[in-house]
């Protein structure tokens, strides 16, 4: 597992931006996978801005979001879809068929989370996954106590999760929230996975799931156990990791 302590939040923009050009410049149909959130806007800006000033060919790579909220109208502004469509889709001028996305209103949301990753499969699969975490470790909306052998589905919202969206989206309060997530096992499965975090408030949760025990109690923790993973984190958030990171050696 590679350690990145990025000197700064706008480094960190910088260094995962650079990540998901490089797969896409690697790459030329590249099935990339992105987390949507406070940590990730950052990036893409800087994706967009840099694909502005010096174009390069996007027109077989292939974007989705690790997960999205169910219930609530596409158009809002706090779904995955219309956050990475914003952010990164629409500014790279990926084709909608090249944006994979669940729905966010369906009547049967377990076939929609099987026709999500049969779509990335016939793609050849997710060669990289930008990977968000969240403070009680969650990733994707994998909530702990979730198996590691979990496959793409609809999760529970963790209540503070849910209030935040809530508070974000303005979304009704008799409007039932939910979430269609990857899998762990399917995050797993992804060729490469960059588990990113910045802000001191993720010092905490970045320590436990990098250096503590592998455990469904931290589901980010799995990640100890992918073959071609990296931890890019902000010095806020790698506060607490940078010890062992100076052992690994590491990239500003
Ligand atoms: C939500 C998203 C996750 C994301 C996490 C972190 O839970 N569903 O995919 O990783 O938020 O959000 P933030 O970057 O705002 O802390």
């Amino acid at each position: 597992m590679k350690i990145t302590i990025a000197k700064n939040e706008q480094a960190f923009d910088v260094i995962a931006a650079w990540r998901i050009i490089a797969q896409m410049l690697e790459k030329s149909d590249a099935v990339i996978g992105l987390s949507t959130g406070q940590t990730t806007i950052g990036m893409h800006r800087v994706v967009s801005e840099i694909y502005k000033q010096y174009p390069f060919n996007v027109s077989k790579i292939t974007l989705f979001n690790v997960d999205e909220l169910t219930n609530l109208p596409r158009e809002y502004a706090g779904s995955c879809y219309t956050m990475i469509l914003t952010q990164l889709a629409g500014p790279l001028g990926i084709a909608e068929e090249n944006f994979i996305m669940p729905p966010t209103l369906s009547a049967d949301f377990a076939a929609e989370a099987l026709l999500f990753e049969q779509r990335l499969a016939e793609r050849g699969g997710a060669d990289l996954q930008m990977l968000g975490i969240g403070l009680n470790g969650h990733i994707g909306i994998n909530q702990p106590g979730t198996p590691f052998e979990s496959e793409t589905w609809v999760s529970p919202m963790d209540p503070d999760f849910e209030a935040r969206i809530r508070r974000e989206t303005n979304v009704p309060a008799d409007t039932v929230l939910g979430g269609l997530t990857r899998g762990i096992k399917n995050i797993m499965q992804t060729r490469k996975v960059v588990l990113v975090a910045k802000g001191a408030h993720k010092a905490e949760i970045i320590e436990q799931a990098v250096l503590g025990p592998v455990t469904t109690d931290i589901p980010a923790s799995v990640v100890q156990l992918h073959p071609n993973c990296e931890i890019l984190v902000d010095a806020a958030a790698g506060a607490r990791i940078r010890e062992e990171a100076e052992a690994r050696g590491f990239e500003w």
